[in-house]
């Protein structure tokens, strides 16, 4: 956001979560501008105390109090609060982001990579919705809408590889709590994820539906053809949790319509914004978790054209991107900061 597009108040809720702790880190790291920052999250976390640059800020509970007033909500507090509480925000005249899976399959709310899609936020004149996209979703087609514009995606079958913290704070704990009971020979305690964390691999917890996908699985589908208009992209997904703190890796084998050499695929990549291509075969420098970690960038790197293939009109990569980050807290304030300017009488700009 530039200087000239102040923002009066901004409502983070869900302040104490992973991802509502990043967005106020990321806020202040940014500099956006606000005239005032407001924490707010359940009556279980009144009063408590969160960092906000140099700052702890007071959290309040989410009330029709803490919520008037707003510019803008950053609303990362799950589906069926941000569906309570989001139309109340919005009608007391605020521009309400949301995290959540709630509002993404509305077709009248935008769904928006700002890198991807980011034209549909062209005109937007609040109060009213956006949606972030799914982790999974942002991270995939951050790594292929290059190849996309280029080449014509026509299926694209996706392995993710997805950390403890895309479950939340708490799952986040958990993994952390069972590296302590390894340590002290004692066996590892599950509560918050349905399997183990530490030392496994498991099928991502969301429901799985009547055709065998888990709900992740489906989002990524649905999301994927929305956020790129294609109505008709064969997407497959296979999402599992492995025992990593933070950031989502994933494989992404594609079928194109046209051919694309994986060198130029690669050269592409390399310009695309948001993006950092780590692929050094000779030292054996890929993407990894460890280093998508607290990261900006979606790191992308292992371009392959299928073997068996010699139209060049198959490729295969591999990515890795922090969910917390770009995948959720970044690409929201990414959608703030490119929100039009609201024009104020007498020609100046604000909030
Ligand atoms: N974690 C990720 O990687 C990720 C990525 C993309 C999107 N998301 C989405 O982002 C949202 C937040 O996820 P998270 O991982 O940050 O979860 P989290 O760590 O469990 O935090 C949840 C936050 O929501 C607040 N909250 C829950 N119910 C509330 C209610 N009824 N009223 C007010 N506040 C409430 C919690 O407040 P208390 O502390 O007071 O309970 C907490 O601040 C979810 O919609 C999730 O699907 C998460």
């Amino acid at each position: 956001m530039s200087s000239t597009h102040p923002r009066q108040s901004i409502g983070v809720i869900g302040a104490t979560g992973v991802v509502g702790r990043e967005m106020l880190s990321i806020l202040g790291d940014r500099g956006v501008p606000a005239d005032s920052i407001r924490c707010i999250a359940s009556e279980r976390s009144r009063g408590k105390q969160v960092p906000f640059g140099q700052d702890m800020l007071a959290v309040q509970g989410l009330d029709e109090t803490s919520i008037s007033d707003l510019d803008v909500a950053l609303f990362a507090a799950g589906s069926e609060c941000a569906r309570r509480w989001a139309p109340i925000a919005v009608d007391s005249g605020a521009v309400v982001i949301d995290n959540s899976s709630a509002f993404r399959g509305d077709e009248s709310v935008p769904l928006v990579i700002p890198e991807v899609n980011g034209s549909l936020l062209d005109g937007f004149q609040g109060p009213g919705l956006i949606a972030n996209p799914n982790c999974s979703t942002i991270i995939a087609l951050m790594s292929v809408t290059p190849i996309h514009r280029a080449a014509g995606i026509r299926r694209m079958s996706i392995a993710t590889y997805q950390s403890v913290s895309g479950a939340g704070g708490s799952a986040m704990e958990e993994l952390e709590r069972q590296v302590e009971e390894h340590a002290s020979g004692r066996a590892p305690t599950s509560n918050v994820l349905p399997s183990q964390a530490l030392f496994n691999v498991f099928a991502h917890e969301s429901p799985v539906g009547p055709d065998g996908f888990n709900e992740e699985e489906r989002k990524m589908r649905n999301e994927g053809r929305r956020i790129l208009d294609a109505p008709g992209l064969e997407i497959t997904a296979t999402c599992v949790r492995v025992g990593v703190p933070r950031a989502h890796a994933m494989a992404i084998d594609l079928e194109l319509e046209r051919g694309l050499d994986a060198a130029e695929a690669r050269e592409l990549l390399a310009h695309a914004p948001g993006v950092r291509v780590v692929d050094d075969p000779e030292s054996g420098r890929f993407p990894e978790s460890i280093d998508a970690a607290g990261a900006d960038e979606i790191l992308v790197g292992r371009f392959r054209n299928h073997p068996d293939r010699s139209d060049q009109r198959g490729l295969i990569l591999f990515a890795a991107g922090d969910q917390l980050r770009k995948g959720a807290a970044l690409n929201a304030i990414q959608i703030l900061e490119q929100l039009p300017a609201t024009p104020c009488p007498g020609g100046a700009t604000g909030g």
